[in-house]
């Protein structure tokens, strides 16, 4: 089969990886893909946000099967682009991927439903923002409504914070248009699951729970960034919670999704907090977690392919999925100054990888044939092992292998996870 990803980070490298596995597998396309994906896929320059590009190229090159993996295509609608043209697609549509392009929608959504959250208002106007902040419970949280590259959530202790954020998002727009309504919600406490899920839209089936670390410093210290890496299982999500988000998150979100005449078919993930009074939503994405999908690919023993076909046709509910029992972590190296100011082009130089490992670019150029850095988050060292100690410990003895100047990596990565497991550290 001819296949088709659209993206070029991490996350598309470890799908295209993932995909390479079945036999079934002629050809992997990447539009634009990135210099570390080259060695794995086929690259175009086509940016993935140009839709009638992206439609063109399918058509061109009898593509089977198209992955559309960032969030801004699929808000835009590229998976309803390349259906129309009768290309099978694993993505959601337009109207579905607004669970995560609108927060107001989805909030609005989890209250028609009765799907946990945190209380929350929303606001199209600053003045009644701004007196809302000043009656409100702190901490708070001030969202932007639309994508902000995961950085349109600020926590506020006081209410001059409160007020700043309010008017650098609606007045000095600095989310730009996604500023021009905003959510401020209820602080909430408890540890964070990330759980992206496969559905049709009917059948959902959620994948091995993992966490982010998503501060740029040990000690969840300095500023949301992407995601400095993964672990995956989430000692935090036991069976019992996961039984209690499955009734009371997420078959009531596909349901909801559906009523609403937008049925939701590709991944759909799930940004919980466990707070004292059960698990609630954070966020909904529409697309796989960057880094969480290289922690939970890893640990797939099914084939994605068939998985994503199944998807794609309605059929998830005859398929198998299946996890390891493994565990696995991915330790992200950054560019120094990173989610700032950071400098590009480093040259990167990469080891030999062992059973267990592997490296996914998420930033890097390919210049006269070799590898140079080319973003902030510059790659994934992923490690799978029988235990989660035995993981962290594995990533980061890759992570200690690649070497590009001014690269740094947070040295804490699994250790929350691993304090709760206690004595099976
Ligand atoms: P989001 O982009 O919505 O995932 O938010 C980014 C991060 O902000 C989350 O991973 C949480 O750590 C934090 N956050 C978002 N909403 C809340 C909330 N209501 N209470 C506490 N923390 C939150
Ligand atoms: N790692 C968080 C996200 O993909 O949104």
């Amino acid at each position: 089969m001819n296949i088709l990803v659209i993206g070029g980070g991490g996350r598309e490298h470890a799908i295209i990886q993932k995909l390479k596995e079945d036999s079934r597998t002629e050809k992997i396309y990447a539009l634009p893909g990135s210099g570390g994906i080259a060695a794995d896929a086929e690259c175009h320059p086509v940016a993935a946000t140009d839709i009638p590009a992206i439609v063109s190229f399918a058509e061109e090159h009898s593509i089977d099967l198209a992955v559309v993996a960032p969030d801004d295509p699929l808000v835009l609608g590229a998976a309803d682009a390349l259906r129309e043209a009768g290309i099978l697609c694993f993505g959601p549509q337009k109207n579905a991927a607004a669970i995560e392009g609108s927060k107001v929608f989805a909030k609005n959504l989890m209250k028609k439903y009765g799907i946990p959250t945190a209380a929350y208002e929303t606001f199209d106007h600053m003045d009644k923002a701004l007196s809302y902040v000043e009656t409100c419970p702190l901490p708070t949280v001030v969202k932007a409504d639309g994508l902000a590259l995961g950085k349109g959530v600020l926590i506020c202790e006081t209410r001059d914070a409160a007020r700043e954020a309010v008017k650098a998002m609606m007045q000095d727009r600095i989310f730009g248009a996604s500023g021009a309504r905003i959510v401020i919600e209820e602080f909430l406490t408890g540890p964070e699951v990330s759980v992206l899920s496969f559905t049709d839209g009917e059948t959902l089936v959620p994948m091995v729970p993992s966490m982010d670390h998503k501060r740029a410093l040990d000690g969840d210290k300095g500023l949301n960034t992407g995601g400095m890496g993964t672990i995956a299982p989430n000692p935090f999500y036991t069976a019992e919670v996961a039984q209690q988000c499955m009734e009371t998150i997420f078959l009531p979100t596909i349901r909801a999704m559906k009523a609403e005449g937008r049925p939701f078919s590709g991944c759909l993930y799930f940004g919980l907090m466990l707070t004292p009074d059960g698990p609630k939503v954070i966020e909904y994405n529409c697309r796989f977690g960057d880094p969480e999908t290289q922690v939970v690919l890893p640990l797939l023993e099914s084939s994605l392919l068939e998985i994503m076909l199944a998807v794609s046709k309605g059929t998830l509910a005859e398929t198998e999925v299946k996890f390891s029992e493994k565990s696995a972590c991915c330790v992200i190296l950054a560019s120094k100054g990173y989610p700032q100011h950071y400098e590009k082009g480093y040259p990167i130089t990469l080891p030999e990888t062992g059973p267990g490992e592997r490296i996914y670019i998420a930033g890097a150029a390919l210049k006269d044939g070799h590898l140079v850095s080319n973003g902030g988050r510059v790659l994934g060292a992923a490690a799978v092992a029988d235990s989660l100690p035995g993981a962290v410990k594995a990533a980061y003895a890759l992570a200690d292998r690649i070497h590009f100047e001014n690269a740094f990596c947070r040295r804490d990565i699994g250790q929350k996870a691993l304090a709760a497991l206690g004595g099976e550290q």
